[in-house]
């Protein structure tokens, strides 16, 4: 049930693949006889050095994955790497306990609540923990439908039923430490009372009448970095620049969202066009190669976000996973790279991408 969390999407998952399987479609190119002995893949995401034009995206309860290791793994583990980590809103661990073993760049991901104090409370708490931006998703107006969890009696917290049950005898490793560890709900909310488990405070606290006003109310309410996270046209893009965001993030949520959604990287050239430089562009959703990254930066994004591809990791090795992803995820991109003749980020650029002239 929690491989299904992480691995599964909305509906029939359509958008899950093509995420993925649209990468594979495009093809690249590369320059001949090139000196390639040095790569270097440094570069700023939204004013923050980073050693790779890749980091953490936010996943809601990372102590679900591995209950021992949870968020301050996946913090440790993206500070080594010298990428930013950026924390969910729904995470299983506070954001001053993050703070304590990540003194790198760390964002945080918000919704905006029904309870507005509560939002401003928590910026408050970002920024004094060293948070030095916030990532508004907005393509959550309800949750989608993940089918996958209804066909696992999936729920945060797990409650025990008979299908439940059976799966996690089946994992005795992974019940000692659910069993052992304190209960996983939402640690940043541990002085709120929350009723019905992490979905009933979803559905206690989303509030559907939000709007373009109150992306402007929140970059009116943080005067650190601003990126809007689950963007999929042109239009919404320019909106984006037109409140002063400084980041779009093209993102249909990992697929777990709108099904039949486009995959995000077919959407990125026309947003990156409407945005014209104005604002950075990030991209996520089926990155799974290095190669991924060369075409999405090829493609205009200035960098990507990593889901499925550190949470694979997580679940299987705890922070020594999290490590191995980033350090394939890492040396993939180097090779990929090497590969095109291309030493550099910004030569990155849209020649790379094969155009087909025959069907
Ligand atoms: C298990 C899981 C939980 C997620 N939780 C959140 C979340 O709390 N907030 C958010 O903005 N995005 C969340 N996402 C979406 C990711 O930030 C990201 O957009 C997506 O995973 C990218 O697609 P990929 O996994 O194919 O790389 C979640 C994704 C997964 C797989």
């Amino acid at each position: 049930m929690v491989f299904d969390y992480i691995d599964g999407a909305a509906d029939d998952e359509v958008t899950l693949a093509r995420n993925v399987s649209r990468f594979r479609d495009i093809e690249l190119v590369w320059d001949a006889l090139v000196d390639v002995d040095k790569i270097d893949t440094s570069t700023t995401i939204m004013g923050a050095a980073s050693a790779s034009p890749f980091f953490i995206s936010p996943t809601a309860t990372s102590r679900l994955f591995h209950p021992r290791a949870g968020e301050l793994a996946v913090a440790r583990a993206a500070h080594a790497a010298g990428v930013p980590y950026a924390c969910s809103t729904l995470a299983s661990t506070s954001v001053e306990d993050i703070a304590t073993v990540n003194p790198g760049t760390k964002w945080f991901q918000v919704y905006v609540w029904r309870n507005r104090a509560l939002v401003k409370d928590m910026l408050e708490r970002a920024k004094a923990a060293g948070f030095g931006a916030i990532l508004l998703t907005v393509d959550v107006p309800v949750a989608g439908n993940r089918e996958r969890d209804g066909a696992n009696d999936f729920s945060i917290p797990p409650k025990v039923t008979w299908r439940t049950a059976t799966q996690a005898l089946a994992a005795p490793g992974y019940l000692w430490d659910l069993v052992t560890t304190p209960e996983i709900r939402p640690a940043n909310f541990a002085h709120i009372k929350i009723d019905g488990g992490l979905i009933g405070f979803i559905n206690a606290q989303f509030d559907q009448t939000v709007t373009w006003d109150d992306a402007r109310w929140m970059r009116e309410n943080w005067d650190g970095k601003l990126a809007i996270k689950g963007i999929a046209t042109p239009a919404d893009a320019q909106r984006c620049v037109a409140i002063g965001a400084d980041a779009v993030w093209v993102s249909n949520h990992g697929g777990r969202q709108l099904d039949t959604a486009p995959a995000s990287i077919d959407t990125l050239p026309g947003i990156a066009e409407a945005v014209g430089g104005a604002a950075e562009i990030i991209l996520d959703g089926g990155v799974r190669r290095g190669s991924d990254i060369v075409k999405a930066l090829a493609l205009g994004a200035n960098a990507v976000a990593l889901g499925r591809s550190y949470l694979y990791g997580l679940a299987a090795g705890g922070e020594a996973g999290v490590r191995r992803a980033l350090e394939i995820m890492d040396s993939e991109l180097r090779r990929t790279m090497a590969l095109c003749g291309r030493t550099k980020l910004s030569g990155l650029t849209r020649d790379l991408i094969f155009q087909r002239t025959l069907a």
